[in-house]
């Protein structure tokens, strides 16, 4: 990967963040989308709402520092220079150690004594802000528990533009609004728990394939995601100004790149989306190499670099003695650095709430799970205690059972459930029973075999157990005296006919469908996955046993929609269920489902169509000759259900659908409009930008100091020699800002505030925010049995490019049998408003607009016009 920041002054100024040695070949193609430039780099508001006090503590510390230990803040140590995925420089001086920072969003990632829990998409399908902030909590208790100090999730990135997408699943949805809110509540959750949360990935992060290169791909340079303004803000942008408005400490920018411009280096995105509009005050690191150039990516807002090499142990970095020395020479204002270091240090006072940086010790090494080895695990130096296997699993198993249980989906029910001590029940199929090589057997989970709790990539956690569903329903059945048989395999079928062809039968189905992240290969799927059937015969078992048993229950255990096209309506499959990725306590989670234990609500995030083609957007395999895959997002704001809307395409079963043990009934919808003054754009300019401290201009306090040991490969922020091209080594040195950096990069000056931004309030501009409408009505169970309803608010806004409805809120109510529950939900300004291109700014239109009230997304209950 040769990439430098020099050649792009042949490009032009916009093309100057993206600085690769191919941009020659974007002459050629100028019909390419294009990213507009945005500089300089937004600095941090002291009066930022809820940054105020981690401002001033960071403006102490940040005011102590030397260059060296700003930039050591900066940059990773580089690939296994620590114990985990990824740590940044020390400060000694100042008694901070390395920051810790580590995967998953669903876990803690290759350590033990851990917990597994529900994916983000099995989380998203509880409709439930509760659980959603549980959730975070107890993983960000886990994580303070090991030493972590900033956990890489939740995902946003990608969103779910198309089913097949192999990361779909760490994610929560592709509606904006169920995303935005389980981000939201994830990072508080995360965040009260004492570690910073990493909103990821900015943005257009939708696929696997060309992500990068390098996964074995013939192309020069990473994926473009072509998106257009009014797409980003409704869609992609949306659930991300969520986590900056709950005070995200950080953000992780994206592989692939944005109109042809990488994301970590793409100034339109980082300084005036992310950090311009929304206000964002944490810190913007990289996705694990996906910076690509030094001085560029800084000025476009980039803040960290992880983990620290140009490519993994390549013991080079494109900050580190670079940042040094480009501050140095005068070409990245200090400013620029100071700004990182304080972005940083807010973030980690924020979450912590104290001045004090007295952090506990990292316990655990993410490279082995020896108890001795190496701490510089790439260097093989520093032999010790590196893996203390301190349990930091509390009770959260209660909670994980629990997630699971109300995220699983009920999507049909012909009366077969919830069981009651049936007479035989017949377990079938191998996602029902364990991987026989153990549930850690593949590393990053990348391989298929037995039950499906987790996908496959950096987004997973080692199981601490994995209670199977053919443990939980044995153990059940054997209580209620029941008969009990499994045939955990998907290709026995005389065995299984025999099985299930007896009378009185009750077949239990379990089939599933796997996806991961593009580094890992699974049965030929390159993380995204190549069909949306089910794996392993799934079909063809559930087809067979159907044509033998009466009574067939499928539970479907996978990353997204799967095609039930075939067989869903097959007279003698009495039931199916979505049980998305558990986690550790899968097989009790839907033991208590199908036995009524918990009365299902689970809603499913996403859509069920007919065929692939009914989405619409879809995975780009081939690149054709494009040597730099485009993938345009022509679709705009219609993905999943909006898609299917507007093209009035077959659907199985729709966005927001799930079935109950009991019925609900919704009466008496209204409308309250709340006296809210008018929309006034933010004007104004921010101060000059700060620096804190002084620096040495002579280049021998920069050198490595006498005697000091350097790890091999480790990334430092010393140079190697006075000679500050030769310490720099860069094949471009020797450029000025002027000649390769756009117009005001590097301005210090005050900026103008944008219109849509708020002055001091994170996630934009706070009038966004107002409550214009209270919607409220009276939900009643109808039926015997305590339950749960998740009421759904819709809106049409009328416009001839507007969906033809969108959620934009919703409650999970318990409700006991006759009784009756207010639903309340709210419309916020952001909430009516669609984004004008021209104006920069939110804008309600004047068409006639309605509210519904529904069960789903094509289940609208009650309706109104909105006056
Ligand atoms: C994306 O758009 C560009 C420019 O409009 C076009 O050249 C390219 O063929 C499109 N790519 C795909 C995959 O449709
Ligand atoms: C990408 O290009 C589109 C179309 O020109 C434009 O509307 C949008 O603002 C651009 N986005 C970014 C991040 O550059
Ligand atoms: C930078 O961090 C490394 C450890 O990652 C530490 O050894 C070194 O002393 C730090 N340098 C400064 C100037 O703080
Ligand atoms: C500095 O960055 C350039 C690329 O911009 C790279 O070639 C060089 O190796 C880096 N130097 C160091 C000391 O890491
Ligand atoms: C099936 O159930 C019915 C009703 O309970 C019973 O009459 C019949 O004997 C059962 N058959 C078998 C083989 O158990
Ligand atoms: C879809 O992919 C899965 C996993 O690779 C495979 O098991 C299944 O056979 C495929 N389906 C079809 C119809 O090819
Ligand atoms: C339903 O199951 C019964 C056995 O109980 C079988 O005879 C019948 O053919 C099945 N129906 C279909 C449509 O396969
Ligand atoms: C620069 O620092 C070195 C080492 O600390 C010192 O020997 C030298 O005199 C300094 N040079 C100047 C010009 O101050
Ligand atoms: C440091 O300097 C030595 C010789 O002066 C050179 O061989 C080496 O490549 C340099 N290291 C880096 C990271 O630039
Ligand atoms: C300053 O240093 C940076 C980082 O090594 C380098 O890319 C740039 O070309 C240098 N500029 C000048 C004017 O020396
Ligand atoms: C640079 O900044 C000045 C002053 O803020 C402004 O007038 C000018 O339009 C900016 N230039 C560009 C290319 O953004």
């Amino acid at each position: 990967m040769k990439l430098a920041v020099g050649l792009a002054c042949l490009v032009g100024s916009h093309l100057a963040a993206t600085g690769s040695l191919k941009s020659k070949a974007k002459l050629e193609k100028r019909a390419w989308a294009t990213s507009e430039p945005s500089y300089p780099s937004p600095w941090m508001n002291p009066n930022a709402a809820g940054w105020e006090q981690a401002y001033q503590w960071a403006k102490d510390f940040v005011s102590q520092m030397t260059l060296l230990e700003k930039v050591n803040l900066t940059t990773g140590v580089g690939w296994e220079g620590e114990q985990c995925v990824g740590q940044t420089g020390a400060i000694p001086r100042l008694g901070l150690r390395s920051l810790c920072l580590h995967d998953s969003p669903l876990g803690i990632r290759g350590t033990d004594y851990n917990s597994a829990f529900p994916s983000g998409q099995t989380t998203a399908a509880t409709w439930d802000r509760t659980l959603f902030y549980k959730r975070g909590y107890a993983m960000g208790k886990e994580a303070r528990g090991k030493g972590i100090n900033v956990l890489l999730g939740p995902v946003a990135g990608p969103l779910g533009r198309m089913p097949a997408g192999g990361r779909n699943w760490e994610g929560f949805s592709p509606d904006p609004v169920l995303t935005g809110i389980a981000m939201a509540e994830t990072v508080k959750g995360i965040q009260d728990a004492g570690v910073i949360a990493c909103a990821k990935h900015l943005i257009g992060d939708e696929q696997e394939h060309f992500r990068q290169v390098g996964d074995g791909f013939d192309i020069d340079e990473s994926l473009s995601s072509n998106i257009d303004d009014r797409t980003m803000h409704e869609l992609y942008l949306w659930p991300f100004a969520d986590a900056v408005r709950a005070g995200v400490g950080s953000v992780m920018c994206a592989y692939n790149q944005v109109n042809n411009s990488y994301s970590c280096h793409n100034s339109k995105l980082l300084n005036g989306l992310l950090k311009n509009e929304l206000g964002f005050q944490g810190f913007v690191m990289s996705d694990w190499q996906a910076q690509h150039t030094g001085v560029a990516s800084a000025v476009a807002g980039l803040d960290m670099t992880m983990p620290g090499d140009t490519v993994f142990n390549s013991g080079l970095s494109f900050w580190g003695a670079n940042l040094t020395v480009a501050v140095l020479n005068g070409t990245l204002p200090a400013y620029r650095l100071d700004d990182m270091a304080m972005r940083i240090m807010a973030a980690f006072f924020k979450v912590r709430g104290t001045q004090d940086v007295d952090l506990d010790p990292i316990n655990f090494s993410f490279w082995t799970l020896d108890t001795y080895g190496p701490i510089h695990w790439g260097a093989k130096e520093g032999h010790q205690q590196i893996n203390f296997h301190v349990d930091v699993r509390e009770d959260h198993s209660r909670l994980i059972r629990e997630i699971a249980a109300k995220g699983t989906v009920l999507l049909k029910n012909e009366g077969a459930l919830p069981l009651d001590k049936p007479k035989f029940l017949a377990v079938i199929g191998e996602d029902a029973g364990p991987n026989h090589n153990g549930p850690n057997s593949c590393d990053d989970r990348g391989c298929v075999g037995g039950t499906l709790a987790m996908g496959w990539g950096s987004g997973t956690a080692n199981f601490p157990y994995l209670v199977t569903p053919d443990a939980a329903l044995q153990a059940q059945a054997i209580k209620d005296g029941s008969r009990y048989e499994s045939v955990l395999s998907n290709h026995a079928m005389e065995t299984i006919r025999k099985v299930v062809s007896q009378d009185n039968v009750t077949a239990v189905v379990f089939v599933n469908a796997n996806s991961g992240e593009g580094y890992i290969t699974v049965d030929g799927n390159r993380g995204d996955r190549n069909n949306l059937t089910l794996w392993n015969g799934g079909d063809e078992l559930i087809k067979n046993v159907a044509s033998w048993c009466s009574n067939t229950i499928v539970v479907i255990h996978s990353v997204g929609p799967v095609l039930l096209t075939d067989w869903y309506d097959h007279p003698n499959i009495t039931a199916i269920l979505w049980a998305g990725l558990p986690g550790q306590e899968s097989g009790n989670a839907i033991t208590d489902v199908l036995y009524g234990k918990v009365n299902p609500a689970g809603r499913s995030p996403f859509t069920w169509g007919a065929t692939r083609e009914g989405y619409g957007a879809d995975v780009l395999y081939d690149p054709d000759d494009a040597r730099v895959p485009q993938q345009n997002f022509t679709e705009g704001v219609f993905i999943d259900y909006r898609y299917f809307d507007k093209h009035n395409t077959r659907v199985i079963y729709e966005f927001g659908h799930g079935l109950s043990y009991t019925t609900f009934e919704y009466r008496n919808l209204q409308i309250q409009k709340h006296n809210v003054s008018a929309y006034i754009p933010t004007t104004g300019l921010t101060e000059p930008a700060p620096t804190f401290g002084e620096h040495s201009t002579n280049y021998s306090d920069y050198l490595y100091p006498e005697g000091f040991h350097r790890a091999n490969r480790y990334i430092y922020p010393y140079v190697n020699s006075t000679d500050l091209e030769l310490a720099s080594g860069d094949p471009y040195y020797g450029q000025t800002a002027d000649q390769f950096l756009p117009p005001n990069a590097t301005s210090s000056d005050p900026q103008p505030l944008l219109r849509s931004s708020g002055k001091n309030s994170p996630g934009g501009n706070p009038q966004l925010y107002d409550v214009l409408y209270t919607v409220t009505a009276d939900i009643t169970n109808t039926g015997a049995l305590e339950g749960d309803e998740v009421v759904q608010l819709y809106v049409s806004l009328g416009g001839p490019d507007d969906p033809k409805v969108m959620l934009r809120d919703f409650a999970r109510l318990h409700i006991k049998p006759g009784e009756t529950v207010k639903f309340e939900g709210k419309l916020t300004r952001r909430d009516l408003s669609t984004w004008d291109v021209t104006l920069q700014d939110w804008v309600i239109r004047d068409h006639t607009k309605m509210v519904f009230l529904g069960k789903s997304s094509r289940k609208l209950v009650l309706g109104a016009l909105l006056n």
